[in-house]
């Protein structure tokens, strides 16, 4: 009898630019490389990413293609070296499919492929549409504040305070909540942006301060918070908005000169006004930060998972499964969980476009695996 991942069902974009996708027929899962594990999906997250990848295609891809980063289910075949998951693990997985695997890595289908280096246990009492919310923001800050700030890496428990602090652009998005937990959990005080109504949350995310970024006189205020502190840095997790080049101007100002790892995508081919933005942060180069190679400001969030570094392990293999079981990584921000499955990934898509404001837009794939 034929395995039940032969009968996978994919959205599929079916050329640059379309946006709209075709459900049919999904690629085979039945044969994972050495270090990957298929998962059958019981939940996907939307992140900006998707319809901006629709929009802008800023990856050549073979299509038709399948996109999505985040997904939540359980581990029904794995590869021949994996070691850390088997058939019946309750895991979220970072999906590679944009650089990494093609389609089969792609999050929107029933079954989906990961490499074990993205892919972390989730603890029973965590639903699949909480834990979800998690892996591309994971990967993003990680690169953000490990690969190119270089900052101490995050332990459970929690290291102490050592008084540095970080500045993380953006608290209340996915990128930024997860950035500041990050941070925290390294021993980084964190001071954030976001908008009134956020600060509290911010605060439960890690922060000792939060700035209001609608401002007009956050970037001064911010400036002088910081001034004559331990300031380790920033990272932007905004990316428009003038967040890159606010945050370039902090650390300009107060290191002399550095990297800012900035969100700022796609890297080529970019909006109108955005090349200047990337030639004043890298104009900030050359102070603490130096010697890093040729593009740092960028954050490449594939970065842990392709690159053959240290982050991936260190971070979603030591600190991950130890920091949800314990609490010291949270799961959010809150999902705003759809259903109506892969025929209505496209509206998804649309929703999280409009905007959210902590919150992480998640569908219900296969409602039979339970929240
Ligand atoms: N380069 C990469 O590898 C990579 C990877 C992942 C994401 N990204 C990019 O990173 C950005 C964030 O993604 P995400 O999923 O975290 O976004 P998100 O959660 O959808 O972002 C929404 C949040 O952004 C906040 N925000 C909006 N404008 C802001 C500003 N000027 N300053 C501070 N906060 C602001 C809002 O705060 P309030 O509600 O408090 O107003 C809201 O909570 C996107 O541009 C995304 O495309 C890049």
């Amino acid at each position: 009898m034929a395995s039940p991942v032969a009968f996978n069902q994919a959205a599929w974009q079916q050329a640059a630019f379309d946006k709209s996708f075709v459900v049919g027929p999904g690629p085979d899962q039945t044969h994972p490389a050495d270090d990957e594990v298929v998962i059958k999906v019981a939940y996907v997250a939307i992140n900006p990413s998707e319809w901006k990848f629709q929009e802008w295609a800023y990856l050549p891809v073979e299509y038709p293609h399948i996109i999505g980063s985040d997904a939540a289910g359980e581990v029904v075949l794995t590869g021949s070296k994996v070691t850390r998951f088997e058939p019946g693990d309750r895991v979220i997985g970072h999906c590679l499919g944009l650089v990494y695997g093609g389609a089969r890595h792609g999050a929107f289908q029933l079954y989906t492929t990961v490499r074990e280096r993205l892919t972390a246990k989730l603890p029973p009492a965590i639903p699949f549409s909480k834990g979800v919310v998690l892996p591309l923001a994971l990967s993003t800050a990680t690169a953000g504040l490990f690969e190119i700030l270089k900052l101490r890496l995050p332990t459970t428990p929690p290291t102490p305070s050592t008084g540095e602090i970080v500045l993380i652009w953006g608290g209340s998005s996915s990128v930024g909540t997860v950035a500041s937990q990050l941070a925290r959990a390294a021993g980084y005080d964190v001071v954030t942006t976001a908008s009134q109504r956020n600060h509290t949350y911010a605060k439960e995310m890690g922060a000792i301060e939060v700035f209001d970024y609608a401002d007009p006189e956050v970037i001064p205020k911010l400036k002088e918070y910081l001034s004559g502190t331990k300031f380790a840095g920033a990272l932007d997790c905004i990316g428009d908005s003038g967040a890159p080049d606010a945050c370039a101007e902090i650390v300009k100002s107060l290191l002399g000169g550095g990297v800012v790892p900035t969100m700022l995508w796609p890297p080529k081919d970019l909006p109108e006004g955005v090349e200047g933005v990337l030639g004043r942060c890298s104009a900030v180069r050359g102070g603490r930060f130096d010697g890093h190679q040729a593009d740092p400001v960028v954050v490449y969030a594939s970065n842990p998972g392709t690159e053959d570094n240290y982050i991936a392990a260190d971070v979603w293999e030591r600190f991950v499964p130890a920091a949800l079981a314990s609490g010291v990584l949270q799961t959010k921000p809150e999902p705003q969980v759809l259903t109506g499955g892969l025929e209505k990934l496209q509206e998804a898509l649309a929703l999280q476009k409009r905007g959210v404001s902590a919150r992480k837009i998640v569908m219900e794939i296969d409602a039979s695996m339970g929240p």
